[in-house]
């Protein structure tokens, strides 16, 4: 195991009814700005739990800004910074899923970054967005309501923004971007599409794949602990599935999710976010969910990579499918792999999600400008040893091309 440190201020409270707590939650004199998506929040009636919570008690004066897109845009984040600063908010309060709450990760770390007039500047906050936001020393207190159990931005310090213009899907990250609270309600996932759902299990089943599967550093409880992840993805997956009403379910989904990018599994291990990656290329140019992006690529990463992900991909074969080459299989190395592959492949097929780019209508011309965009955004070291090129990006974008199994 590698040396690391590992911080999470994050206090995370869940279960139903929890929104109620929003009243001791946020300071009781603070300047709010309510931040939601398309509309879901004000539908499903979490906005108004999340309205009436907040005027329970204090005197907080409470702002809302509205119309936060899935891969939330750079634009309208900047239109939500101004606001920040229009209205002397001092705490964000993000009520949806990783779109929204990355996307007031993003307006609490730049609404400082001002021209002379007071606005946010659009190239300060690009320069940033392009830089990591590393620079960015001060940003507004942000708490979240979480909707859709996927991405961990819940207890994580990380987002991604998306500049349509660009055509660039860019990750960022900084301490100061980690909520000061989460709250967990499980039931209000019961109101989510089958379609967000899955994408949600499969983001976070990848997450922890990024996390896991590497080379081996002797990290017993980081293993142990993503592959445990990873077998209750894959139950609770086909449970919600058959029966989507079980709270039961949905409880575990959510916490499941939170616990695969809070940071923990991560620590003190090598890491490959190739997947992802690439993946941003795909939602940027052909706006396919992030979720989705990933399954049509992880089998082909694990294909193209299975010599330097060998020993990784055993001890998942073994501990995650139960397949062992000691039993009645009589697998060769090879063999065992690729049944843990195509096993992985049917997981993603039986939650409806594509596991190549002609599942999502794509074909080999969708590969150049693919290549040109991760060129451009300085993707070509990526994985645990720095040693995926563009051409290694290439060979995994053509193994997409089609599903082998
Ligand atoms: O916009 P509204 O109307 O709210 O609808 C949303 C949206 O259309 C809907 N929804 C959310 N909660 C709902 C609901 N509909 C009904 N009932 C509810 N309770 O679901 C749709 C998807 O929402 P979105 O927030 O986009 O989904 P998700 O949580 O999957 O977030 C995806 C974004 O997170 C980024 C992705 O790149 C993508 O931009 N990620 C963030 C990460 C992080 N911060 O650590 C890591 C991830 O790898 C990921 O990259
Ligand atoms: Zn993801």
């Amino acid at each position: 195991m590698k040396n690391f440190q590992y911080y999470n201020p994050v206090r995370i409270v869940f279960g139903e009814g929890q929104i109620a707590q929003l009243s001791d939650l946020v300071p009781s004199d603070a300047k709010v700005l309510i931040t939601y998506g398309g509309g879901s929040a004000e539908r499903t009636g979490t906005l108004d739990e999340v309205r009436t919570a907040l005027a329970a008690s204090g005197s907080r004066e409470v702002f809302e800004f509205g119309g936060i897109e899935p891969n939330p845009e750079f634009n309208t984040l900047l239109k939500a910074a101004d606001m920040v600063n229009e209205h002397n908010i001092d705490f964000l309060l993000a009520v949806g899923g990783g779109s929204v709450i990355d996307g007031s990760k993003f307006v609490a770390l730049v609404s400082s970054l001002t021209e002379q007039d007071g606005s946010v500047s659009r190239d300060k906050a690009w320069d940033a967005l392009t830089s990591y936001t590393r620079s960015i020393d001060s940003a507004i207190d942000l708490g979240a309501v979480l909707t859709i159990p996927a991405t961990g931005s819940e207890m994580n310090s990380g987002g991604v923004v998306n500049h349509s213009e660009r055509q660039a899907k860019l990750p960022f990250g900084n301490p100061l971007a980690f909520p000061k609270f989460s709250i967990l309600d499980p039931t209000k996932t019961l109101t989510l599409p089958e379609r967000q759902v899955m994408n949600g299990v499969a983001d976070a089943f990848v997450h922890v794949m990024e996390q896991y599967l590497t080379y081996p550093v002797n990290a017993k409880v980081q293993d142990a602990f993503a592959e445990s992840l990873l077998k209750i993805l894959i139950e609770e997956g086909a449970a919600v599935k058959a029966d989507p009403e079980n709270l039961e379910t949905r409880k575990n989904i959510m916490w499941t999710a939170t616990m695969a990018l809070n940071g923990l599994i991560g620590t003190g291990v090598p890491q490959d976010w190739t997947t992802h990656m690439v993946g941003h290329e795909l939602t940027s140019l052909h706006s396919i969910d992030h979720a989705r992006t990933l399954t049509i690529l992880l089998p082909s990463v694990m294909r193209e990579l299975k010599e330097s992900k060998k020993d990784k991909l055993l001890q998942y074969a073994r501990n995650v499918w139960a397949i062992d080459s000691n039993t009645d299989t009589k697998q060769d190395d090879d063999s065992i792999i690729e049944t843990a592959i195509v096993k992985t492949e049917n997981f993603f097929r039986s939650l409806g999600l594509p596991v190549s780019l002609a599942d999502a209508e794509l074909d080999e011309s969708a590969i150049d400008p693919i290549i040109k965009q991760l060129e451009a955004h300085n993707m070509v070291k990526l994985g645990e040893h720095g040693n995926n090129d563009l051409e290694v990006s290439r060979r995994i974008l053509e193994r997409s091309l089609t599903s082998v199994a």
